[in-house]
């Protein structure tokens, strides 16, 4: 019988989360689905100091699926012009947030604006320390992992290791999500970080995405502390 108090996990370095329901949301209320996203772009920052207040290094959240090009194009375009608004109100004051901001996808087929201040983002907030956000943005896992043997390949490997490919991955510096959350009841991965969810814990709730916040958040937190972390031991 093991008779020690119940090990709790700390908080997680790397939380990771399927930002879902933004959609749902607004049908509820018979708004617009882009009354939805931009409900949900104030979800974010929410969650952002959220997750800085609790301490968590690395928070990935994912914006935009390799998928969601098939969305209709207003709703597309809807989206980067919220994410254009939101970064331009992020990069002002930048260093108060301390936020230090990284892209995972593929920069392919990104509108050139959205592009350039993605850039503009990432190098003018290079320097901040309190917390890295990694946007997953036209970002596919599978897309991922193709891209990383790609990459491989091109070196002249003929045999890749497993190193090999976590080093080609699109943040290779990044540790594994030890915690994915999932909004919007929906309980699936939808194409996010199949390589590096080899063993996250899941928290799927049916908050739909623009009602998340730190409450949310801190019970996401609570509940990774109390699940037993094996990695196929006893
Ligand atoms: C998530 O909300 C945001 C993105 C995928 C960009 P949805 O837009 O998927 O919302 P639902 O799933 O239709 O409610
Ligand atoms: C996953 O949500 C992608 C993002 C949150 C950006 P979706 O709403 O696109 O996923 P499915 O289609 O329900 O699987
Ligand atoms: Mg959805």
């Amino acid at each position: 019988i093991n008779m020690s108090k119940e090990i709790q996990n700390t908080t997680p370095r790397h939380v990771a989360i399927i930002m879902d329901g933004n959609g749902r949301w607004a049908k509820e209320r018979r708004f617009p689905r882009l009354a939805g996203h931009r409900a949900g772009a104030n979800a974010v920052e929410r969650t952002i100091k959220a997750a800085k207040q609790a301490g968590v290094e690395f928070l990935t959240l994912y914006a935009f699926s390799t998928e969601n090009w098939s969305r209709p194009q207003d709703e597309i375009d809807g989206l980067f012009k919220l994410l254009e608004q939101t970064l331009d109100r992020y990069a002002k004051d930048a260093a108060k947030h301390g936020v230090k901001l990284l892209i995972s996808g593929s920069r392919e087929k990104l509108p050139p604006a959205v592009l350039e201040k993605i850039n503009k983002a990432i190098t003018s907030t290079a320097q901040n320390t309190a917390l890295t956000l990694n946007l997953a943005l036209n970002y596919g896992a599978r897309q991922e992992i193709t891209q990383a043997v790609n990459t491989l390949l091109k070196q002249g490997k003929t045999a890749v290791s497993m190193e090999d490919i976590s080093a080609a991955l699109y943040q290779p510096a990044l540790p594994d999500p030890e915690l994915i959350i999932r909004t919007s009841g929906e309980e699936r991965l939808s194409n996010f970080l199949l390589w590096q969810a080899a063993y996250s814990e899941f928290y799927f709730t049916p908050v739909l995405w623009p009602d998340f916040d730190e409450n949310e958040f801190n019970k996401a937190l609570t509940e990774y502390s109390h699940r037993t972390r094996r990695f196929g031991g006893i």
